[in-house]
């Protein structure tokens, strides 16, 4: 049997609870889940609650949690700080469709992390986020295309799920990555405006701009790619790709929907130096709760105010995800947290890195700020190309093995990373690498099977 299936079976046999509400689930849901995301196979842990940085699932097994929600929950499950906060402010009302006082506080607070932020909008998710991010830049523009990175997601609207994990066959050329809608339903006329790019290859964009004179409004990138793993930018790389934006009259965006309040108190800009044109947040800045925004250079932003683009949201600047994200940004991520994370996870990481290597096993650990993995590959990812080259079936051995030991390393799969919250502790790293040591026996057998 496949160390993989061995690790799924002894998953399988403490999580009887979860196999048993999934079959509920799939009365209601579409793959029994209401996220595509939230499904793996046999079944997901169905959770019975969440507290700082453990979980606990329906048949009572703990778990160190580093999934986090998809990285959303830097506070830690129920942080005591944004509950007060939020608890003070439902007394007050949770909706009101009109403007208040704290949706300014909070805009104030992230004007001062993000400078680029000369004008800002709420939204609800990254999706969105992303969303009136590029018709922003297409009203500025004029124009329609825009440019993303092959393998990055940036939510589920029409323009954004293309090339997202295309299979290599239809993938083409990578210094001219053919465009591959990822799912039905996306009008042609739509994903005929997304142009696929290659990360961290200036020839590949330059052939997105040469290919489409005076077409792209603007380019979109993950400041660290984290829809594959963590795959960084070349030093110079983003520099020059802002450059080669402005240079054809189009906006460069990074979408900080991952990287955000996390990378560093200031996200990717403050973390790479760099001042893009938009930026887009969601994730951690709402502490907890559903909250994004968008927003950057004033003259562009004023597209809104000038009525040439719309936007709107009757859950825009709710009063629950902004008291939460209030609360987070002032009182729960300290400088201190971004120091402490740094320390908490280049522990971790070095500690793969040791045993990886000590052991013979393939693979590296990469990360920054809260975030990390082990990518199970022998180079280090620079491109969606790159990251195809991850052996699942260690990947898979290694995450069930882990859920079978009580440490939930990352959401599934493999293009997915591990969240610190200010819950963690170093005891928790201990841990997590005390667990990891049961497996690597397991790791070394799959290494030798063939990748699938
Ligand atoms: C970089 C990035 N952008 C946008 C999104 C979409 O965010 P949401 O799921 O809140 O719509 C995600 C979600 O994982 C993301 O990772």
């Amino acid at each position: 049997m496949k160390p993989s299936q061995i690790e799924m079976d002894r998953f399988a046999a403490r999580t009887q609870r979860s196999k048993a509400q999934l079959e509920l689930g799939k009365k209601h849901f579409p793959l029994g889940v209401t996220s595509n995301f939230r499904f793996y196979p046999p079944h997901p842990i169905y959770v019975r609650e969440a507290r700082g940085a453990r979980l606990w699932d329906l048949d009572g097994n703990e778990y160190l949690d580093h999934n986090m929600c998809f990285g959303v929950m830097m506070t830690g499950h129920a942080n005591p700080i944004v509950l007060e906060a939020v608890a003070e402010q439902v007394k007050k009302g949770t909706m009101y469709g009109m403007p208040y006082e704290l949706e300014q506080k909070l805009g104030a607070e992230l004007q001062d992390r993000f400078p680029v932020l000369e004008l800002l909008r709420y939204a609800n998710s990254g999706t969105e986020a992303t969303m009136h991010a590029l018709r922003v830049a297409r009203g500025f523009t004029g124009r329609e295309k825009v440019i993303k990175m092959e393998g990055a997601y940036h939510g589920v609207h029409d323009t954004a799920l293309v090339s997202y994990k295309p299979p290599l066959k239809e993938a083409g050329d990578p210094k001219r990555p053919t465009r591959v809608p990822a799912s039905g339903g996306i009008p042609a006329g739509t994903s005929s405006n997304t142009v696929p790019c290659t990360m961290n290859d200036l020839e590949a964009l330059e052939n997105c701009f040469k290919d489409n004179p005076g077409q792209i409004a603007a380019m979109i990138v993950e400041p660290i790619m984290m829809n594959i793993g963590i795959c960084e930018p070349d030093p110079g790389y983003y520099q020059a790709a802002l450059e080669l934006c402005h240079k054809h009259g189009a906006l460069f965006i990074f979408d900080e929907v991952k990287t955000g309040v996390k990378l560093a108190r200031g996200g990717a800009c403050e973390y790479f130096k760099l001042r893009p044109d938009l930026i887009t947040l969601g994730k951690a800045i709402g502490g907890g709760f559903p909250l994004a925004a968008f927003g950057g250079r004033r003259d562009v932003m004023d597209v809104l105010t000038k009525g040439k683009v719309f936007h709107a949201g009757t859950y825009n600047a709710n009063t629950v995800g902004i008291a939460a994200g209030y609360a987070a940004l002032t009182k729960v991520f300290t400088p201190e947290v971004y120091k402490r994370h740094a320390t908490l996870n280049q522990a971790l990481i070095d500690g793969y890195n040791e045993r990886l290597k000590k052991h013979g096993v393939l693979g590296y650990a990469a990360g920054a700020g809260c975030n990390g993995t082990v990518m199970f590959t022998e180079k280090v990812v620079k491109n969606y190309r790159d990251w195809l080259s991850i052996h699942a079936e260690m990947w898979k051995t290694w995450f069930y093995g882990l859920l079978a030991r009580g440490v939930i390393p990352q959401a599934y799969a493999w293009d997915e990373q591990w969240t610190f919250s200010v819950a963690h502790t170093d005891a928790d790293v201990a841990f997590h690498l005390a667990k990891l040591d049961e497996l690597i026996p397991a790791l070394q057998k799959a290494q030798e099977l063939p990748r699938e």
